[in-house]
């Protein structure tokens, strides 16, 4: 079942479902694909023919992903967000910038799949790379899957109740637009040793690394309210550290040099270290 939340990202009215389309009074239309999701992005809001990850990106993080390493991301992540959604009525969630949407399907599945009032809880899986909305389209049926992007989510004004970003790129006005008052972010964000060894083997030099600083969203009436960490080590062998590798930025900006490393790397320990932090828009 579609989400009942999306809006026309042209003139930001209520989109309803007509045939295999999805249409606003004013007489905007968008085609329902076939695998189910909807492409809300708009020609004249992208800056190149097919912004955010590549195919290729997405089909390598698919089959890491699958291998679970980083399924206790998924797990800290889920028990975060269960303590945060309200107990007593339906929610809705967004995943902004869900990617192939291994993160949003663990969570959808990790709950009980019977509304507790009539009303049914929503779903709503948000990136601006159609590639990577169709893979989460055919990972997961029951989400609402849309190509879109974070700066201006096709979604109701103070409608969402929680709004995931995963190792994404957040854009906390556009979240505001669409959060309910006290609605939740979660930021799930690299820590200083996010892979660092891996970083190590592509890079000439490993600068430090920091949490990107946040004061802008607090500016804006969010309020940080706790952090949380999670570090472990994983095991990789060739295929996987390449597959890792592809899937990040860090491919590309990587010299020719660092990746020949990897790709004759056989074994890697690598860290796992990242970073939760949820914020309240006051
Ligand atoms: C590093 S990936 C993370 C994907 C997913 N959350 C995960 O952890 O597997 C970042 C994602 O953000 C998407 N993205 C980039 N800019 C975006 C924007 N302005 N709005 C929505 N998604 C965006 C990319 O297409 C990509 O899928």
């Amino acid at each position: 079942m579609l989400s009942t939340l999306l809006t026309c990202p042209i003139d930001g009215t209520p989109l309803s479902s007509i045939d295999k389309q999805l249409q606003c009074s004013q007489g905007h239309h968008f085609d329902i694909s076939r695998q189910g999701y909807i492409n809300l992005l708009p020609v004249q809001h992208k800056k190149s023919k097919n912004p955010g990850d590549t195919k290729a990106m997405l089909a390598v993080r698919t089959a890491f992903l699958n291998t679970g390493f980083y399924h206790q991301i998924a797990n800290q992540l889920n028990q975060l967000a269960i303590e945060y959604l309200p107990e007593s009525h339906s929610f809705s969630t967004l995943d902004a910038g869900c990617g192939e949407g291994y993160y949003f399907d663990h969570f959808f599945n990790s709950l009980p799949q019977q509304p507790i009032s009539s009303q049914p809880n929503e779903y709503i899986g948000l990136d601006i790379s159609k590639f990577a909305i169709d893979a989460a389209s055919r990972r997961n049926k029951a989400i609402t899957w849309v190509v879109g992007s974070n700066k201006n989510p096709p979604v109701k004004a103070e409608s969402i109740d929680l709004i995931f970003c995963t190792f994404g790129f957040y854009h906390f006005a556009g979240f505001k637009k669409i959060l309910k008052p006290g609605g939740i972010v979660i930021l799930t964000e690299a820590a200083p040793n996010h892979l660092i060894q891996l970083r190590k083997i592509i890079y000439p030099e490993v600068k430090q690394s920091t949490l990107p600083d946040i004061s802008q969203a607090t500016e804006m009436g969010y309020q940080l309210l706790t952090t949380q960490s999670l570090s472990y080590d994983i095991d990789l062998n060739n295929h996987q550290l390449m597959n890792l590798l592809q899937m990040m930025p860090h491919f590309y900006k990587s010299k020719q040099a660092g990746k020949a490393t990897a790709k004759k790397t056989e074994l890697l320990r690598c860290s796992v270290d990242v970073n939760f932090r949820v914020l309240k828009l006051m």
